[in-house]
């Protein structure tokens, strides 16, 4: 991998994957996306792995899509190269995805980081969708997820004029989960994954799919979907386990099955 590190805490059964391409301020090349598909892929199928941070560095999460590769190309060659092909494949991973966002997080950079999760930002993030800068739009759901998270008018005001957010904003939108100094962005995502990472894999998996389900369904549908999962889960030892260690008042020991 030329654009992507792993560093595994497998104490923590934590996978903390980083994007390095950062003389560019980790512009989203194909490459670097297709690897860092490849990497989630393999890690959704590593048992040992329960939960996955993506990170930048402190000064960018990611600043989008490349934006020198995609300038010459003609709306056939996008089609042909068809590049959110791997963002499709990044949303499909079941584990608990945490993105702990330094600095620019912007374009595809924004959006990716709304595929996670749940966002940790440190004081200096800065979030956008300036794509309408250059000419463009968001390609990779920052119409979609923005809107559905932080409300029309917002969307709107950040999609059309490509003003940069705060973290303090952002947190105020309800688009990331906390704003801590910039020393501690990775430790307070890490200390997040921890306490995830000691729930059962099984009902984590299967909360996280109920959760999306209420993006895309209406309210009887996504009830019925969770009803289904609640149900499932009795089937897991890990079921019996918790509410076994809760009874003894002692703490649970998930296996993940
Ligand atoms: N694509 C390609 N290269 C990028 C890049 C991008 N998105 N963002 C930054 N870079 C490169 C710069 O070209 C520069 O390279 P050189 O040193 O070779 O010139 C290097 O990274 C450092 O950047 P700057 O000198 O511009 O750094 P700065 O601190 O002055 O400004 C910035 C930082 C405000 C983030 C500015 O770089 C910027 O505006 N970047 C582009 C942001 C953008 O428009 N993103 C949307 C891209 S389109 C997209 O993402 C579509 C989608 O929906 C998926």
């Amino acid at each position: 991998m030329e654009f992507i590190k792993v560093n595994r805490q497998h104490e923590l059964h934590i996978a903390l994957v980083e994007l390095n391409r950062p003389k560019e301020l980790n512009a989203l090349n194909l490459q670097l996306m297709q690897e860092l598909r490849d990497t989630l892929t393999a890690l959704d199928d590593d048992i040992n792995v329960r939960v996955i941070i993506i990170t930048g560095n402190q000064k960018a999460f990611a600043a989008g899509a490349d934006i020198k590769q995609m300038a010459d190309k003609g709306a056939i060659d996008m089609l042909k190269i068809d590049q959110f092909k791997t963002w499709d494949q990044i949303r499909k991973v079941q584990k608990p995805l945490i993105a702990a966002v330094s600095g620019f997080a912007l374009g595809g950079g924004c959006e990716l980081a709304m595929i996670c999760d749940l966002i940790i930002a440190s004081e200096t993030a800065r979030f956008g969708q300036p794509e309408i800068k250059i000419g463009v739009m968001p390609g990779a759901g920052g119409t979609q997820r923005l809107t559905k998270v932080i409300g029309k008018a917002r969307a709107m005001e950040m999609v059309l004029t490509g003003k940069f957010i705060s973290a303090e904003e952002a947190l105020n939108y309800g688009l990331i989960n906390k704003v801590v100094p910039v020393e501690s962005y990775l430790g307070e995502a890490l200390k997040l994954g921890k306490t995830i990472a000691e729930m059962s894999p099984i009902a984590v998996r299967l909360a996280k799919e109920s959760v999306n389900k209420a993006f895309d369904s209406d309210l009887d549908t996504g009830l019925q979907f969770e009803r289904k999962n609640f149900y499932m889960l009795f089937g897991s030892n890990d079921q019996k386990e918790g509410m076994d260690a809760f009874i003894n008042k002692r703490k649970p020991n998930f296996q993940g099955d």
